[in-house]
């Protein structure tokens, strides 16, 4: 098993972040290149959003509507963690509504959307309530240019709900694979599902992180799912992954060097550099 970090991950093209106006909130830019990558999505626009947290109406929320909105993108990824509190379900609902893409919005569900949303039906139930299509160990997908690729979709790996098996089920042989997730331990199970880029969060950066240093603690729950896992991109053998650094907290209300973020990453039909 190969792991890369960082500047390492041979698909990692450029990474770039500004702050969003009015709040602490970071909006990351990422490219990502893929010599696999179909023809007709190279150029792929992913908006994703993390472990949002909602609670009530905040500054940061209404400003996360607005930067939705102003996003002009293909596709939106939401990798989890969408409430902190029942109040936070018409919150959650007017990012939705403001989410425009043409290949469509997905979500996976995280370990709070369990806990905070405990009607008979759970996830299912709050995700179809704020207008969300949530991937539940299932899979979607994508069609564009006469080309198509697989977005898959587990439900809370942290929690162990996730069935990757079942949700590849039915993927053709040779669609690149997209998977969402809401933890990034799945890493492991990923690489043998075949699946070449993976989105996750859950960590929150590890909220406390020093300079040089980085996370000082991961929060996976996944043995081998290190600290240097915890934001950002890394590979094993060929999945890549990216880890937002969500924009909520749970454990403790702080955020030390480790700015909530939201992110657009953009896919490109490139060699590798070592190729
Ligand atoms: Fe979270």
């Amino acid at each position: 098993m190969t792991v890369r970090y960082g500047s390492a991950v041979n698909e990692v093209a450029s990474l770039s972040s500004e702050r969003l106006p009015g709040c602490s909130v970071e909006h990351v830019q990422v490219d990502l290149r893929f010599p696999d990558l179909p023809p007709a999505f190279d150029g792929l626009r992913i908006g994703m959003l993390s472990d949002l947290h909602i609670a009530r109406r905040t500054r940061t929320v209404d400003a996360l509507v607005d930067w939705t909105a102003a996003q002009s993108v293909d596709l939106w990824a939401v990798t989890g963690d969408v409430l902190e509190g029942l109040e936070g379900v018409p919150q959650v609902a007017r990012i939705v509504e403001v989410m425009r893409a043409p290949l469509g919005c997905f979500a996976v569900a995280g370990n709070n959307d369990h806990r905070c949303y405990t009607l008979p039906e759970g996830p299912p139930a709050l995700f179809r309530e704020v207008g969300l299509p949530l991937l539940d160990n299932t899979h979607t997908v994508l069609s564009r240019g006469g080309a198509r690729v697989a977005l898959i979709g587990v439900d809370d790996p942290y929690r162990a709900k996730d069935d990757l098996p079942r949700a590849v089920e039915g993927v053709d042989d040779g669609l690149f694979r997209v998977l969402l997730a809401h933890s990034p331990g799945v890493v492991f199970h990923a690489a043998a599902a075949g699946v070449r880029l993976l989105l996750a969060g859950h960590t929150h950066g590890g909220q406390i992180r020093l300079p040089w240093v980085g996370a000082l603690m991961a929060r996976s729950g996944v043995r081998g799912c290190g600290r240097r896992m915890a934001a950002g991109a890394f590979s094993v053998d060929q999945v890549v992954a990216y880890v937002s650094r969500g924009i909520g907290t749970s454990w403790i209300a702080l955020r030390v060097f480790c700015p909530p973020e939201v992110t657009t990453l953009r896919l490109h039909r490139e060699e590798r550099r070592d190729a």
